[in-house]
């Protein structure tokens, strides 16, 4: 699909989100030929560098983090290269703005600004924008995580931000709207009548939202140690995919309409209370050093685990549990959400002694797909017992080679905002809600000063996360891939 030609100016231009993630999903975008010869890609920092120093910048985070195919269709990374250029800005002061200014005028294309900074810098920067005359009707701005800390500091975000720009130009990254299985979940849920009429506390008894990581703080100690899994993780990723779950059939599948529907289901939520919580913490194992170690601060009390039961207070779903959890170190790395659906009323099979549930697993990573666990006779002459087997479906092998192309997240999120089409970001009044949501759970944390609970590297989180689930008389399904 074709898309109009623009100018994506990266403030942070030089820092790693830009290396890892934005130029390589740039370049990538280009390769599927969706960069008009005069659509350009401006990387603007602190770094005193030119067009030419900018340009090797670029063809080595291609190098090292391009995942992409390796043939590219438009042309190669020279081609790619020629829209590149630099400009040294001083976010704080006066230095590259004019500069800036000039090459962004004149130009009858999509204009974009992405923030790739820390949430401090947000307000300097849409303010030189304004100063310069780039903060134009048609412009757009796209901010980075961590979007505040709390939810004071998310609506003093959302004001600054609104003193030069509309909402409609404002476009929150949350990178897990952008991945595909993620969109999926609701073609799941909204493309098939099968589903729909049973997805409510009548017929299912709890959902299960994991995201386990294998990797630990790695190089971010700093940031990660003063935001934990509960900020970095659920008040976000999580959060948004509970909505997406949750929510109700939007009437159309249109930026508002959608973004309305999940805001109900945040503001539905139920405070969590304390004991429907675990927080954990790893400890060192297989070569590898403890969180404390890691993130360099000997009496960290952060969490790099969180549990926690949530509770929907609405119609659909008052009675059914969502269990949520998050973290780092454990067993494998898997994302996904199970739908535990309720017991048959009546069991007419005497001789089988089991309890059997249809469970419904949406596998956002790795091996995307999806499987419905059904009940079927065991095969044999023993009579009627039951056992459950899984109906499963790995997109990449329904969908055949297709589906190996699919874009990352940060590739499709980019070309939404140039298409202007904010359906997979948040809406300002969304995030402010989730945090308003988060704040107390972390007020009581810090209130009563806990130190979270210890857990091996490599296992499947603190103990006391299974005992959040034994105690309802459920388990959690296992990590692994
Ligand atoms: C980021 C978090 O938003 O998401 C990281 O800050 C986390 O701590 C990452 O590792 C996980 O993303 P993904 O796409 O690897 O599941």
């Amino acid at each position: 699909i074709p898309v109009d030609p623009f100018d994506l100016v990266i403030f942070g231009g030089t820092g790693d989100l830009a290396r890892r993630k934005i130029l390589p999903a740039l370049f990538r975008r280009f390769c599927a030929g969706q960069m008009e010869d005069n659509s350009r890609i401006i990387g603007a920092a602190r770094a005193d560098m030119d067009d030419a120093g900018y340009r090797d910048f670029v063809r080595e985070a291609i190098a090292e983090f391009n995942t992409g195919p390796a043939t590219c269709e438009a042309g190669t990374v020279d081609g790619f290269l020629e829209r590149v250029g630099y400009v040294a800005v001083d976010a704080m002061g006066e230095d590259g703005w004019e500069e800036l200014g000039r090459r962004m005028r004149d130009r009858n294309v999509v204009q974009a600004f992405y923030f790739s900074v820390g949430p401090s810098l947000f307000g300097a920067l849409a303010e030189r924008l304004h100063a310069h005359g780039m903060a134009g009707e048609g412009t757009r701005i796209v901010v980075e995580k961590p979007f505040g800390r709390d939810e004071a500091s998310a609506r003093a975000l959302n004001a600054t931000l609104a003193e030069h720009f509309d909402e409609s130009q404002i476009y929150r990254i949350d990178h897990y709207l952008g991945k595909e299985t993620v969109q999926n979940l609701m073609a799941v849920r909204f493309g098939n009548m099968l589903f729909e009429p049973l997805w409510n506390s009548q017929y299912v008894d709890h959902i299960q939202i994991t995201v386990a990581e294998t990797v630990g703080v790695g190089g971010r100690g700093e940031y990660y140690d003063k935001s934990g899994a509960m900020r970095d993780m659920m008040q976000n990723h999580l959060m948004q995919l509970l909505c997406l779950i949750a929510m109700e059939p939007p009437a159309k599948f249109d930026p508002d309409a959608v973004r309305d529907e999940k805001l109900k289901v945040i503001r539905a939520l139920d405070p969590v209370e304390p004991q429907d919580i675990v927080r954990g913490q790893y400890t060192g194992g297989d070569g590898q050093p403890d969180y404390r170690t890691q993130v360099e601060n000997p009496d960290s009390r952060t969490e790099s685990f969180v549990a926690l039961k949530a509770r929907i207070s609405n119609w659909r779903w008052a009675g059914t549990p969502f269990y949520l959890r998050t973290g780092k170190r454990l067993r494998a790395k898997v994302s996904e959400i199970a739908v535990v659906f309720k017991e048959t009323p009546h069991s007419i099979f005497t001789e089988d002694a089991g309890r059997h549930r249809n469970i419904l697993t949406i596998r956002l990573q790795p091996n995307e797909g999806m499987d419905l666990g059904v009940t079927i006779k065991e095969p044999g002459p023993g009579g009627m017992r039951l056992v459950d087997v899984p109906l499963d479906m790995t997109f990449a092998d329904a969908l055949g080679p297709d589906a190996e192309d699919v874009p990352d997240a940060y590739e499709r999120l980019i070309m939404d905002v140039i298409r202007g089409n904010q359906t997979l970001f948040m809406r300002g009044d969304e995030v402010v809600a989730a945090w308003a949501w988060t704040d107390p759970i972390i007020a009581a944390w810090e209130e009563r000063g806990e130190a979270p609970k210890p857990y091996d590297s490599g296992s499947s989180g603190p103990e006391d996360a299974l005992a959040l689930l034994h105690h309802d008389g459920r388990r959690w399904r296992d990590i692994r891939v």
